[in-house]
């Protein structure tokens, strides 16, 4: 028997436990482990067998690190079949999360119980999969082909008495030890003469589902997650479990399961699973780091993203006190954070005395005073740097000793605001993105004298209210916005060139961004990057560049918050439409600067506006503003919705080869100048060695 899955007779249950930390994944020694112990178990005196982990959590799926590899014996449809079929009851006791190929082992067992605060779930599609152990068959057999659907497309867990309720989980065991909870839930069973309970000898009647069940379904998937393949696949895997016997529906899960794994957007999917574990880790940091309590916090400026941040320490029980420049300042952000909790109550996700309790735990005050005891502070206020020297020079003298100060700077010197202050060794940027309570990723800054404690607290404490976390050194737009420059510029570069606005953002959107830079352009505003460029001295003299960002605000079409930008806009609905006038005008001003309007394939508009990106990625790494390229890709994929099944930019470069990459740069250089295009070292050095990113990044960590 292995070491890490041990077998013992306790009274008439056989215990079978399962102890590969950190998630008990079902590696080959677990799989083999349990396929030992389950025959062993056949022979003995056990009249049930309990199936249950050490650690913090159920068995939380495949061991993801094997995919890709040589598959080992035993595999775990063999597992299955042997718990399915035992002479004896299997039992699996659920504690933390049962995922994936976990709750699928859970499945085979004839009964299932489970502590209330386990979750469940089939989560495989965020890894763009499907569960490939029966998942897709035993579900809708017995929770109904709707849930089923849901929860498997989904892929978000379902907490244990709510499975309960849908069949999935048998008995919510309420002692405080499981294992010894299950034994008697297992005992319980034997004395009944509970009979042997196969999910898989349940039919489910076709003439129970609509007869367009699984086209409406199609469909809706099909805008829902675009560009992700899995979805359709899931479908076609639940219409086998209503059409075909188990055996054969198994046998089509398996097929598709086996065409996902060897798919480049499953491979993009798993990189940016890795990627979001690993930028959390701070190479130079130790893990015991201390790190400090966060009790309390305060927010400087109850603006948009003021109020967006305190939502997100309340939604976690913290505290918060929101300081503003007035009472009127301060009322209009309490408002809005009503506002934006009304429209989760609204949506069902949230409850009347949540709604109170979290406003209940956000303050307000327009008094320094009132924030000398947090441990926390992040100043959301004007991107004007010397008004927030201004606020961290009063924060000085206010906060108490210890407390860490951190600014939510778009672009300004995070240094610079450090040294306003006594204690830069407190100073940190936490660059929170809009929507503050709603996007996943927060850029940590670390200056020139952050303290450890400082970098690995805000680490911590951004993992706490739920965000992705990667950092960054400091430079002009830290990692995300300096590498979005390059993008924006060449979306509008486009126009000049040849392309309507709808053609740019579509070949975007084709791809999978969530919305094109052109349309996004509109919606944050167009004068928002014309008031940032009249800063500007570093950009080329060309009448070119940005200009029909330029004149469209000139003309007052400010984007959606006017009616009117790149596109019109429905003023009900808010729908975009093409707007001829601005189509004409592009063409007037191309031939005003005497530019030829070409025919361009959505294949260069694409290599136009992400390879900038890419460059400017290569510079960030050689700089050392990012610690790795897959955290650069963590920062596309939470911050930007650049497409998960693409990897993000970094992980899509090695895909294209960064060959391929160099060598359009080096076209494009000679065709519009270096202003623009000129490839990084980096980037140059491994094209020409043929090498890729995660390969330069793995000698190096190897080094
Ligand atoms: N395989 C291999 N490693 C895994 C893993 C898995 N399934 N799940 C987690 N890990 C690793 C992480 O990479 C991390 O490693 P590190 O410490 O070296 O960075 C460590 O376990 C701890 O993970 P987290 O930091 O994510 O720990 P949390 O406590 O925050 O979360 C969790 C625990 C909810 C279980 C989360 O890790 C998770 O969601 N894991 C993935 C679950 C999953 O997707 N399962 C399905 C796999 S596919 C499958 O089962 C196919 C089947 O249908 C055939
Ligand atoms: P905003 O204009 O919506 O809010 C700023 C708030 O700060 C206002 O409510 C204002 O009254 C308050 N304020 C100004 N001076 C103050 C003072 N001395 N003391 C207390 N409060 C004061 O601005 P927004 O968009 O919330 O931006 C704030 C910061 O966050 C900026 O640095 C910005 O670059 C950054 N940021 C903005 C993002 C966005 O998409 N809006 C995204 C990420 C960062």
């Amino acid at each position: 028997m292995s070491e890490v899955v041990s077998y013992e007779l306790k009274g008439n249950i056989g215990v079978i436990s399962v102890n590969n930390p950190p998630v008990n994944a079902l590696a080959q020694v677990v799989r083999e482990g349990i396929l030992n112990s389950i025959q062993a178990a056949q022979e003995d005196a056990s009249k049930a067998i309990v199936l249950r982990c050490e650690g913090r959590t159920f068995i939380a799926g495949a061991d993801i690190t094997e995919f890709g590899k040589p598959p080992k014996d035993p595999g775990l449809p063999i597992v299955l079949d042997a718990i399915e079929n035992s002479s004896k009851p299997v039992i699996a006791a659920i504690h933390g999360t049962a995922l994936g190929g976990g709750f699928e082992v859970s499945l085979a067992c004839h009964y299932r119980c489970a502590v209330a605060s386990a979750k469940v779930g089939l989560p495989e599609v965020k890894l763009g999969l499907l569960p490939g152990a029966g998942g897709t068959q035993r579900v809708p057999r017995i929770a109904g082909v709707k849930a089923a659907l849901d929860m498997i497309t989904s892929g978000n867990p379902i907490a244990a008495c709510k499975a309960h309720t849908m069949g999935l989980v048998d008995e919510i065991i309420e002692a405080d030890d499981l294992e010894a909870g299950a034994i008697e839930y297992a005992k319980g069973l034997v004395e009944s003469g509970a009979p042997l309970k196969r999910i898989r000898d349940i039919t489910i009647d076709p003439a129970t589902i609509e007869a367009d069940f699984f086209a409406n379904a199609r469909k809706q998937l099909a805008r829902r997650a675009r560009g992700q393949i899995a979805q359709d696949k899931i479908v076609s895997c639940i219409e086998a479990a209503v059409e075909l016997p188990m055996d054969e529906g198994l046998q089509r899960e398996r097929e598709l399961f086996r065409e996902l794994i060897t798919s480049p957007e499953s491979a993009a999917m798993r990189h940016i699973f890795f990627a979001e574990r690993r930028a959390a880790k701070i190479k130079d940091l130790s893990k015991d780091t201390p790190v400090r309590d966060i009790a309390k916090v305060a927010i400087i400026g109850g603006g948009t993203m003021g109020g967006g941040i305190a939502m997100c320490f309340a939604n976690v029980g913290i505290p918060v006190v929101m300081l503003e420049i007035n009472d009127e300042a301060l009322q209009r952000g309490k408002d809005i954070i009503r506002k934006n909790y009304n429209i989760t109550l609204q949506k069902g996700k949230m409850s009347e005395d949540q709604l109170e309790q979290r406003i209940g735990l956000i303050s307000g005050t327009t008094d320094y005073t009132d924030i000398s005891d947090v441990d926390l502070v992040i100043e959301a206020v004007f991107e004007n740097l010397e008004l927030k020297k201004e606020i961290f020079a009063k924060l000085d003298t206010v906060c108490k000793a210890g407390a860490i100060l951190a600014t939510n700077t778009s672009y300004q010197d995070v240094d610079a605001i450090a040294e306003a202050t006594a204690r830069p060794q407190d100073v940190v940027g936490m660059h929170f993105f809009s929507p503050a309570n709603v996007m996943k990723l927060l850029e940590v800054v670390r200056g020139e004298k952050t303290a450890d404690d400082v970098l690995a607290t805000v680490m911590k404490i951004g993992k706490k209210i739920g965000k992705v976390c990667a950092l960054s050194r400091v430079c002009y737009g830290f990692i995300g916005n300096r590498m979005l420059g390059g993008y924006g510029r060449e979306a509008q570069m486009l126009l000049m060139d040849g392309c309507t606005p709808v053609q740019v953002d579509s070949a975007l959107e084709g791809f999978g961004m969530a919305m094109g830079p052109l349309a996004m352009s509109d919606l944050a505003g167009l004068d928002v990057g014309y008031k940032a460029r009249q800063g500007r001295t570093d950009l080329p003299d060309d009448p070119k560049l940005y200009r029909m960002g330029t004149l469209l605000v000139e003309m007052g079409r400010h984007g959606q918050k006017t009616g009117s930008g790149f596109y019109k806009y429905d003023p009900q609905t808010r729908r975009r439409e093409s707007d001829p006038e601005v189509e004409a005008l592009i063409k007037e001003e191309a031939a005003k600067l005497g530019i030829e309007q070409l025919e361009i394939s959505n294949e260069e508009i694409l290599q136009r506006c992400f390879y900038p990106l890419i460059n400017e990625g290569a510079l960030i790494l050689e700089e050392g503003i990012a610690q790795r390229p897959s955290d650069i890709d963590v920062v596309y994929v939470f911050g930007y919705a650049f497409p998960v099944a693409k990897g993000g930019p970094m992980h899509y470069a090695d895909q294209v080869g960064l060959k391929n990459v160099y060598d359009k740069i080096c076209e494009l250089r000679d065709r519009y100048g270096e202003d623009y295009w000129k490839p990084a070292p980096l980037l140059k050095q491994l094209a020409e060695a043929g090498s890729t990113f995660a390969e330069w990044d793995k000698n190096r960590s190897a080094g």
